[in-house]
């Protein structure tokens, strides 16, 4: 009996968010109208009257006030309406009374677009100027994740992602220092958009916990580069000198180095997916469709040492097996609007590689590399930035300085 009451009462509350979807969908839809119709006239008015840039920027941006005015008191006129039936339903409580949302997606063709959403503690109605072709993703605007982002590429990353406008990037590390990082981005930017989470990437309930409170605090995390690694190198099998027994690569430092490299990336993706998947159904959508923007992306870091280097069997099974999941992640993602590819760096000017030694580097690495010079890790992270913004990127990117190692 109470099995059914609750039945019937979730039956109830989702034919009432249907409603709402349908009347929110129809009035933003007048909305939008009016604003592509002025996006279309605005270039052939200012390509003709460059003086009139100026004032007609503000009456724009007065005009996007005002509409976000009105949404925002049909969302309040709403959330008083959705309380008083929820009050009606007797026995069953949604776990999250967490969207009655409309995002009305941009149109390829046109030039601006509306999105409102209500999520439990905040209602968001943003409305974009900004031009977003079908397919591509813009990073200004949207909220990012990046591992490993106390050192390195994983910082280098981080700074480009809030110089490109993202709204937030959520720096992820085991090391604390990710905090002077943040403190730098923040004032640089002049904004509050570096956000710090200090633990361990492969721990599953802190990486639930970041997802978690990036979602209450900003919205959905759309953008991922698990950046954080390890390396753990020596030889497969090395023969004692002096007793002539063989030993084997420690099998913990095997498991160490998949675990943080390999397993610990692919779950921060997945974990993205997810949460990506799950609002796109309440948001009663389906299949992403190519009329849509892309909803998410995913950049794994590879290494030129996927192809194998002497010292690094764990490391380069753990890069290897990036590919293989990236190229699963491709093709199963994609149904829920997120794409996924992997940059191959090479040798890059971070701790990593400074840590095997200057004299190391000049004998087996620099003779061996085009540019004769190690990569500045400012060039993968404009990469990595161009591989999530270019929507016709896909696969791998080798991002080596030309690194051409001998047999
Ligand atoms: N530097 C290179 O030459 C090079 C080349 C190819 C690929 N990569 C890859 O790029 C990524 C970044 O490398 P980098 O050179 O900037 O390294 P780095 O050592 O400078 O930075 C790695 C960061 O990851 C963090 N980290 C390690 N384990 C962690 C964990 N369990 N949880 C949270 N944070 C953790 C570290 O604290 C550090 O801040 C790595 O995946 C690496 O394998 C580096």
């Amino acid at each position: 009996m109470v099995a059914q009451d609750a039945s019937r009462s979730a039956s109830a509350y989702n034919e009432f968010l249907g409603n709402m979807r349908q009347t929110a969908g129809a009035n933003l839809k007048l909305q939008q109208e009016l604003v592509y119709s002025w996006a279309r006239f605005w270039p052939n008015l200012v390509s003709t009257r460059q003086d009139w840039f100026g004032p007609l920027q503000e009456l724009h941006q007065n005009w996007a006030d005002a509409l976000m005015g009105i949404a925002q008191n049909q969302l309040d006129l709403w959330d008083k309406q959705l309380d008083t039936t929820l009050d009606s339903i007797s026995g069953f409580k949604p776990q999250q009374k967490d969207v009655v949302a409309v995002a009305t997606k941009s149109n390829p063709s046109q030039a601006n677009s509306i999105s409102v959403s209500r999520r439990s503690d905040q209602t968001a109605v943003e409305v974009h100027s900004t031009q977003e072709t079908g397919g591509a993703m813009n990073i200004a605007q949207k909220v990012a994740v990046v591992t490993g982002a106390a050192s390195g590429i994983g910082a280098a990353v981080a700074r480009d992602l809030a110089k490109r406008g993202a709204k937030a990037v959520l720096l992820v590390d085991l090391n604390d220092d990710v905090a002077q990082l943040a403190e730098e981005i923040n004032d640089s930017e002049k904004r509050d958009v570096a956000e710090v989470h200090v633990g361990d990437a492969s721990d599953p309930v802190f990486r639930a916990q970041v997802f978690d409170d990036a979602y209450a605090r900003h919205g959905l995390i759309t953008i991922c580069v698990p950046a954080a690694g390890i390396t753990r190198d020596a030889l497969s099998v090395r023969v004692d000198k002096e007793t002539g027994k063989a030993i084997l690569y420690p099998l913990e430092n095997f498991q160490k180095v998949i675990e943080i490299n390999l397993i610990a990336p692919i779950y921060w993706a997945i974990e993205m997916v997810a949460r990506i998947a799950e609002d796109r159904t309440r948001r009663g959508l389906k299949r992403w469709g190519p009329e849509e923007e892309i909803e998410g992306a995913i950049v794994f870091l590879g290494s030129v040492s996927s192809q194998g280097n002497k010292g690094q069997i764990s490391y380069a099974v753990a890069k290897a097996g990036l590919e293989g999941a990236a190229a699963t992640l491709m093709k199963e993602a994609i149904f829920h609007g997120v794409r996924c590819a992997t940059i191959h760096p090479g040798f890059t000017d971070t701790p990593m590689a400074q840590a095997l030694g200057e004299d190391f580097l000049k004998k087996n690495v620099l003779p061996y590399t085009q540019l004769r010079r190690l990569i500045r890790p400012e060039e993968i992270a404009d990469a990595v930035c161009f591989m999530i913004s270019n929507s016709a990127v896909s696969g791998e990117l080798w991002a080596d300085a030309g690194w051409h190692p001998p047999a």
